[in-house]
């Protein structure tokens, strides 16, 4: 019998700067009802010219080693998923090496593919756990973006910033991830950002045809690698989506729910009040951050999860949760976790409630300015690690010297 794998530890980070959705509507002339209502969402978290994905997944990896719930010296694996790199060449994920103080004997690689690549790294450090190529040591698996399509198009109320920064390990003390898992893969022109572009480019309405089939798919391909036969609206706690924005999660939910009333042979007369009332019990939960943030690409199912763990992680010890990952492009995952005894002592660590509270609101001006800036001035008083230049076409960042002393005295 082999020990179980998953995640041990999960932190975050969101930028200290937020947009109030109804703002940007009234500017635009969009009615606040089709943004609040049509597409479920409020406000999102806008990075400053001087935070990016290097950052930003410090940010989220530094509050699990300064929390001391893991040691840098442990880690032989660090995988950062990202569709929005800074270089072409040198991956997020060696700024980061070079930042959080790992050891040299640890393997860094950058991971794309679209929104999935934060899942594609999970997957791939439980491989190498279980395989017994870890001996010991743990993997630190970081997902970070910012979602960003150009201004004044109707992508643009989808945007959004932000990481998050995983443990996984032997033993693990928050989710254990079951082996089974379902994979679904095809090329599809739904999203996509050609290398000079900034912002994406989306074929919208086709995008979410592309999430739906990539579900429906994922969730055969569990069933096909011995993924339960129960009704997973009875087997699983809660369910988490990759959520682009939450009206996505909404009918991500309602397809799930129509796949498993189809295959159990369920009276469809009774399906769209089965929706409804396991749409509180199961994905609601998961919602009210990425209400608040927006889209993050690779990390957001995993913010979902972190607003789980953090508001009702005491009351799912024993429980198990779905989770659907999706990437543009397209390649989709579906697979399970279960919290165990000590994933409400772990889910402190998560910190989302808190950055939430503390952000600083835009105007639509102050974030127009922030979208079309040039250069990046950091404040002087910048608490967390930032970009603070680029030199000679190289990044220089830093991590502020309160940060680095507590570094220096682990
Ligand atoms: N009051 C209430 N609701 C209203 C309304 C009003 N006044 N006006 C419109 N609505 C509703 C519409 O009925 C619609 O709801 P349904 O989808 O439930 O029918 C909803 O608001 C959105 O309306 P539209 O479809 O007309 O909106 P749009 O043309 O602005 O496009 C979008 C929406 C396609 C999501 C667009 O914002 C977009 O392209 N976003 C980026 C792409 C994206 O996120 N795709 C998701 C799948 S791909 C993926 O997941 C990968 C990734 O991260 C990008």
């Amino acid at each position: 019998m082999t020990s179980p794998v998953g995640i041990d530890a999960l932190g975050t980070y969101i930028p200290e700067y937020a947009l109030d959705l109804a703002d940007l509507a009234s500017v635009r002339g969009v009615p606040v009802a089709k943004i609040n209502v049509g597409l479920g969402a409020f406000e999102m978290a806008v990075a400053p010219p001087w935070e990016d994905t290097v950052s930003m997944g410090a940010n989220a990896a530094l509050r699990l080693i300064e929390a001391g719930v893991v040691d840098p010296d442990e880690i032989g694996l660090l995988l950062v998923g990202t569709e929005t790199g800074v270089d072409h060449a040198k991956p997020v994920a060696i700024f980061l090496h070079e930042l959080l103080g790992l050891r040299s004997g640890c393997r860094v690689v950058e991971l794309k593919h679209a929104c999935y690549a934060g899942t594609a790294g999970m997957m791939l450090a439980t491989s190498w756990i279980r395989s017994g190529a870890a001996r010991g040591r743990k993997a630190l698996i970081v997902a970070s973006d910012i979602a960003r399509y150009d201004l004044e198009s109707s992508a643009e109320f989808t945007q959004g910033a932000g990481a998050v920064a995983m443990v996984i390990s032997e033993r693990p003390r928050l989710l254990t991830l079951a082996p089974e898992s379902g994979v679904f893969a095809g090329n599809v022109w739904d999203f996509w950002r050609p290398l000079e572009r900034r912002e994406a480019l989306v074929d919208g309405k086709f995008s979410v045809d592309c999430y739906l089939d990539a579900l429906e798919g994922a969730l055969a391909d569990w069933r096909a690698n011995g993924g339960s036969e129960d009704d997973l609206l009875e087997s699983m706690a809660a369910l988490c989506f990759h959520t682009p924005f939450p009206k996505m999660a909404v009918k991500a939910h309602a397809r799930l729910v129509e796949h498993e009333y189809t295959r159990l042979g369920h009276d469809m007369e009774a399906l769209q009040a089965a929706v409804a009332a396991s749409l509180e019990r199961h994905t609601e939960p998961t919602l009210a951050a990425a209400r608040r943030i927006g889209n993050t690409y690779t990390a957001s199912v995993y913010l979902c999860l972190g607003w789980l763990a953090e508001h009702a992680a005491a009351d799912l010890a024993g429980e198990t949760i779905g989770l659907f990952s999706y990437g543009s492009g397209c390649c989709a995952e579906f697979f399970t976790g279960t919290f165990g005894s000590e994933s409400a002592v772990m889910a402190r660590q998560v910190g989302l409630a808190q950055q939430l509270e503390d952000r600083e609101r835009l105007t639509v001006e102050e974030y127009e300015a922030f979208a079309r800036a040039k250069t990046i001035d950091p404040p002087m008083d910048v608490a967390g690690i930032h970009l603070a230049a680029i030199e000679d076409n190289k990044r220089i960042y830093v991590r502020p010297e309160h940060r680095r002393l507590a570094a220096a005295g682990r």
